[in-house]
């Protein structure tokens, strides 16, 4: 029997200026509970069954809202379950041409702009309304983003996250512009299916529908091309240990310091797939975006004590950051960012969890 899901807010906590943080639950008793808060429109946390029927949160997070705030963590820039924009990824030369105009970007994590720089997305306080259609249950978070500093236009920007009666959480977006300008938002959760974030996830195996990865640079641009996963790390076509892949000697894996990868999708549907042999959760991803980011928190060392006061240290866990192809305004071969008035930017990612 199909449940429908319920919604609740609770206060989170207060930003320094005083901002009141909600938290919003939506759930189904004994099959999915997920918190979103409209810092960021971020995911804080994620419950969902083992093969036994045991609850654990599969999200890296904080227990709190001053988790979030703290210097140590905005300065870090790991962007714990964050909404990214308003381009995720790197951009090369911290700049971009549109429409002959040259747009330099501010960096932010060492010389470079990423995700969105330090004016991002992820630190913004959203709107937020329950919404409740074709019976799915969930919250819009919604923002404007000025022009100014650094992108062009005024962008009308929502994320929409909603839990349908099958238990599946969807993740959508949509957005305008009054000017030309580049949109290329994500998800940035980080997933560690056993529920228990002092391991690692190198035991959990990955399948991902994809015959094509980006091979990156010594900064961790994507040189351009798109490059066969046949007889390398990077081919998880079929179901593979992620311990297999980021132990090999590979000049790629050596790059990224694990996988910290774009693959293009061959498929959409259930393009991608997560497992963890112990706990038995499965999740199954499917999205309208060409690529996914899949990184491996290669770059976590234990100096971000999350939820529990549990180090977050490398590989405890893995983010699978549904978009299109990092860099892709400089990059003329890749599927094109660019947003122009009128048009109406969607994308949505649907995350099913399952046991076996
Ligand atoms: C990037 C990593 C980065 C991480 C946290 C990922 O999406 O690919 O290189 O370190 O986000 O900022």
């Amino acid at each position: 029997m199909l449940i429908k899901p319920v919604l609740n807010a609770e206060l989170f906590g207060s930003t320094p200026n005083g901002e009141e943080i909600k938290l919003y639950t939506i759930e189904i008793p004994g099959v999915i509970k997920a918190s979103i808060m409209d810092f960021g429109a971020t995911l804080t946390h994620l419950y969902v069954p083992d093969r036994n029927g045991k609850m654990e949160d599969v999200v890296l997070g904080f227990d709190d809202l001053a988790g979030y705030q703290k210097k140590e963590y905005q300065e870090n820039y790991c962007y714990l379950g964050s909404t990214i924009g308003r381009v995720g990824g790197r951009i090369r030369g911290n700049q971009f041409e549109l429409d002959g105009v040259t747009y330099k970007l501010e960096p932010n994590q060492g010389k470079i702009h990423l995700h969105g720089g330090k004016e991002g997305w992820d630190r913004k306080v959203w709107n937020a309304k329950p919404i409740n259609h074709d019976s799915a249950i969930g919250v819009e978070f919604s923002l404007k983003s000025p022009e100014g500093g650094d992108y062009p236009g005024e962008i009308d920007f929502s994320v929409i996250y909603s839990v349908n009666p099958e238990g599946e959480l969807s993740i959508e977006y949509r957005g305008t512009t009054d000017k030309a300008t580049i949109l290329n938002p994500t998800n940035h959760s980080y997933f560690n299916l056993g529920g228990d974030f002092s391991k690692s996830i190198l035991d959990h195996t990955l399948r991902l529908e994809a015959s094509r990865f980006l091979p990156i640079d010594e900064n961790s641009f994507p040189t351009g091309e798109l490059a066969a996963v046949e007889n390398t790390p990077f081919d998880f076509t079929n179901p593979k240990e992620i311990s297999v892949a980021i132990h090999q000697n590979h000049e790629q894996i050596k790059l990224g310091n694990g996988i910290d990868h774009s693959f293009a999708f061959d498929v959409q549907e259930k393009c991608a797939s997560l497992y963890d042999p112990i706990s038995g959760r499965l999740l199954e991803l499917t999205t309208t975006e060409p690529g996914v980011q899949v990184y491996t928190s290669n770059f976590l060392n234990g100096n971000i004590r999350g939820k529990g006061d549990v180090a977050y240290k490398q590989h405890a866990a893995i983010c699978l950051e549904t978009q299109h192809f990092p860099d892709s305004i400089n990059q003329k071969d890749f599927p094109s960012v660019v947003l122009r008035p009128g048009e109406v930017f969607s994308s949505k990612s649907i995350f099913k969890f399952s046991a076996q």
